[in-house]
Formats: structure tokens, C-alpha cells, sequence
């Protein structure tokens, strides 16, 4: 019970004043993890430390640190000894970012470990990150993460990088890539014209990733897009009149196929949406949806942004290295804003944010259906009207 009384006080001692953006309290915590030897006791300060100063980059080495951090990093508990590096990575210390980098780069080391050691490097903004990244594109097990950790560096290596791969990349991880190389206008230029030599199949793009690139808000990159994708409608009018037309095509031609149609969902739906147990988060789960009603479907996918949600509505952030981002945000405060995007969940200190846009439009995005054939439509509503799971076509 005394104990339990100690630790309050001391992560208060140790949380509140690092909130306030005031380190005073460090060199005593500093200090007491020195003194201690109870690899508990230890952690639970460590972990008071670790939370007041997340998402914070660049705070200054507390007096003492190295000494401790020596220590602790012979400690037989590993949550004291990772702790203990994470926090030398966020005091800048190089030695701990070579270590991890080291780490990250193993193919022998354990998965676990390597995500950690990632992680770790992003937070810190490790500088001498992206060359192991972009080394890691050619390691199946580290590919997708590393394809999305890209995003976060102005490295003028990357888009070459990433397109060298493309063809090679799994479903999923071609979605990682696309993401990534619209998230900056030098990438995206890049994207853009590997999809006009055909290096990049025109048909991967998707219209999330087509959102995310108008977001950029550059002109070359917008002409292009016209070019390669046709141009956003936007009236209510034309919504009307899109839906009467699918109607028709889909009451017209053969019935779709609905393993084929299950492909397409994994293509153009499935980041975002759960249907039967499978899929992502950020909008409805589909199972339990109107999903045998034509009109329903129609009246979603078509015009997403006549009903949103407020919780699903999407934001634009944008670093103050010119990286955009498109997501809804799920929680700001003064250190930072955590954003969800199709294929990533960003937590963005705000001293990097440049600015911070709430949209009115919904994460689902506009026009999805404008990529895909006649039949591909016919095969994916009959997946999406289905009772149950189907096989996968090949
Ligand atoms: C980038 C993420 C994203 C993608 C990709 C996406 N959706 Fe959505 N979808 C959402 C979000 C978020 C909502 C909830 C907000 C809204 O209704 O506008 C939603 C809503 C829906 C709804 C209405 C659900 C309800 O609440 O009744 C349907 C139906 C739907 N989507 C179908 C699809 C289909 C089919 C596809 C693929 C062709 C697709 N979505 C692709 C994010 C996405």
C-alpha cells in the first residue's frame, strides 16, 4: 500500500509537470532510477517518464541519463532495458539509434523486436532512417512496414525505390506503396509517371489514393490525374443520374460472380471495411449492413457524402516537411494529433504540423466505382448481396 502510494506521487511528480512542457522534473527521476535497484520499481518510473514525453521530439539529455541508461541497459527485465532505449532515442542519443537501427535491419531478429526498433526510429525521426528503409523494401517479413515508415521522409530516393519493387508486391502492400507515394508532390510526379509508361498498372489506382493525391493540391499533379482517372463529380444531380445508370447495367448484363467480386472487395474495399470477420476498421463493419438492398449499396458507395457521420469525417494535415496526409483524426492535443489513414495510424507531433483542415467530406471516398469494368461492378455487388463468405478467385 506504501509503495502504491510512492508511485502515484511519483508519476504524478514525474506526468504532470512533463505535460506542461516543463523537464524540471527529470534529473530527480533520473537520479532515483539510479539509486534503485528493483527492476519494478524501475519500470513503473520509466513508464511515468515514457508517457509524459509522448510524442514529444528533441528534449534535451537529463543530467546523469547516460550513466543510468548504461545501467539499465544490463537489467535483467527486457520491458526495463527497451523502455530505457526508447527513452534514449527521444533525449537524441546516437548511440541507441545505430543500435536500433542495427535491430531493424536483422532478418534474424525476432519480428517483434523489429517492428519495436521501428517504431522506436519514427518516433525519434531517426535521420539515417530511410536507407535502411528503403534496403528493408527487398525483406519480405519488413516490406510493408517499411514502405510505410517511407512516408514519413522527404528522401528523393524513395519513389525510384518503391516503383523498382512495385511489380513484386503483394495486394496489400501495393496499397502501402501507392499511400506512400502520394503523400508528397515529388513522389507523387514520380507515381504519376511510372503509371504513364505502364510500369504501374493505371487500374491499381484507387480512389482513396486518387483523394489523397488531389490533396496535394498541385497542378501537374492534378493534370495528370485528369488524364489517368477523369475528372471528380460533384453535383447531387450527376449522383442521381450515376446510380439510375448502374442500376440499369446491373439489372441489364449476366449475374456477377461473387469470388471474382470477393477480389475486388480486397482491392477496393477491404482496408477500410470488415465483411464476414475480414477487413479493416475505419468504416462500418458491411456484415450486419442493408447490404441485400440494391439502392442501399448504390446510395453508399455513389454518393458517400450525402449522410456522414461526424466520426468518420476527414481531415487534412500537413507537415511542415510537406508531407499531406488524409484521415480522420481521433485525438489532438498540445503535443500532438493522432490521424488514421486507409492503411496507417499516425501520431504527428504538433510542432511538425503546419496545418490542420477538417473536411466535409466522408473517409469514404467519391467515385469508387469509376475504376473498375462493368463486370467488375456486376461481380462485386453480387459479392457485396451474398449471404455468406465465398472463396477467393484467383
Ligand atoms: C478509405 C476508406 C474506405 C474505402 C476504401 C471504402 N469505404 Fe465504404 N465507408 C467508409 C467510411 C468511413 C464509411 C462511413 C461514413 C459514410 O457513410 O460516409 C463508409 C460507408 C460505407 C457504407 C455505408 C455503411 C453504413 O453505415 O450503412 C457502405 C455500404 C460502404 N461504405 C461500402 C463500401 C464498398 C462496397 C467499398 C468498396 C467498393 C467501400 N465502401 C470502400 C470508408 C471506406
Amino acid at each position: 500500500m506504501k509503495r502504491l502510494l510512492l508511485m502515484l506521487v511519483l508519476w504524478a511528480a514525474a506526468v504532470l509537470p512533463l505535460r506542461a512542457q516543463n523537464d524540471d522534473a527529470l534529473p530527480a527521476l533520473v537520479q532515483l532510477l539510479g539509486q534503485s535497484d528493483d527492476p519494478q520499481f524501475q519500470l513503473d518510473l520509466l513508464k511515468g517518464m515514457s508517457e509524459g514525453l509522448k510524442g514529444r521530439r528533441g528534449v534535451a539529455m537529463p543530467v546523469g541519463w547516460e550513466a543510468v541508461s548504461a545501467k539499465l541497459a544490463k537489467s535483467p527485465s527486457a520491458p526495463v532495458r527497451e523502455l530505457a532505449q526508447s527513452l534514449s532515442l527521444t533525449f537524441g542519443s546516437r548511440a541507441a539509434l545505430a543500435a536500433l537501427r542495427v535491430l531493424l535491419a536483422d532478418p534474424k531478429a525476432e519480428a517483434d523486436a523489429r517492428q519495436q526498433a521501428l517504431a522506436a526510429l519514427l518516433a525519434a525521426k531517426d535521420p539515417a532512417l530511410p536507407a535502411t528503409l528503403q534496403t528493408l523494401l527487398r525483406d519480405a517479413a519488413a516490406r510493408g512496414s517499411a514502405l510505410r515508415a517511407l512516408a514519413s521522409y522527404d528522401d528523393a530516393r524513395t519513389p525510384a525505390a518503391v516503383l523498382e519493387v512495385y511489380g513484386s508486391l503483394p495486394v496489400a502492400e501495393r496499397k502501402d506503396a501507392l499511400n506512400t507515394l502520394a503523400a508528397r508532390t515529388p513522389f507523387a510526379q514520380a507515381l504519376l509517371a511510372a503509371m504513364v509508361s505502364g510500369q504501374v498498372p493505371k487500374s491499381d489506382l484507387m480512389a482513396d489514393v486518387v483523394r489523397q493525391l488531389r490533396s496535394l493540391k498541385n497542378a501537374e499533379v492534378n493534370a495528370q490525374l485528369e488524364k489517368i482517372w477523369g475528372v471528380a463529380r460533384e453535383s447531387g444531380e450527376d449522383k442521381l443520374k450515376e446510380i439510375a445508370k448502374y442500376k440499369t447495367l446491373l439489372g441489364a448484363g449476366p449475374a456477377g460472380e461473387p469470388a471474382r467480386g470477393r477480389a475486388v472487395f480486397t482491392r477496393t474495399c477491404q482496408q477500410c471495411h470488415l465483411l464476414f470477420g475480414e477487413g479493416g476498421k475505419i468504416g462500418p463493419d458491411l456484415t450486419g449492413s442493408n447490404r441485400a438492398d440494391l439502392d442501399y449499396l448504390l446510395q453508399n458507395i455513389l454518393d458517400p457524402n450525402a449522410v456522414i457521420p461526424n466520426d468518420y469525417r476527414t481531415s487534412t494535415l500537413e507537415t511542415k516537411d510537406d508531407r499531406s496526409i488524409t484521415g480522420i483524426v481521433t485525438k489532438q492535443d498540445g503535443t500532438a494529433v493522432t490521424i488514421v489513414t486507409p492503411n496507417d495510424t499516425l501520431v504527428i507531433p504538433r510542432g511538425e504540423v503546419k496545418s490542420l483542415t477538417p473536411g466535409e467530406l466522408s473517409m469514404m471516398p467519391e467515385g469508387i466505382l469509376q475504376a473498375l469494368t462493368a463486370a467488375e461492378v456486376r461481380d462485386l455487388v453480387a459479392y457485396l448481396r451474398g449471404a455468406a463468405q465465398v472463396p477467393l478467385a484467383k
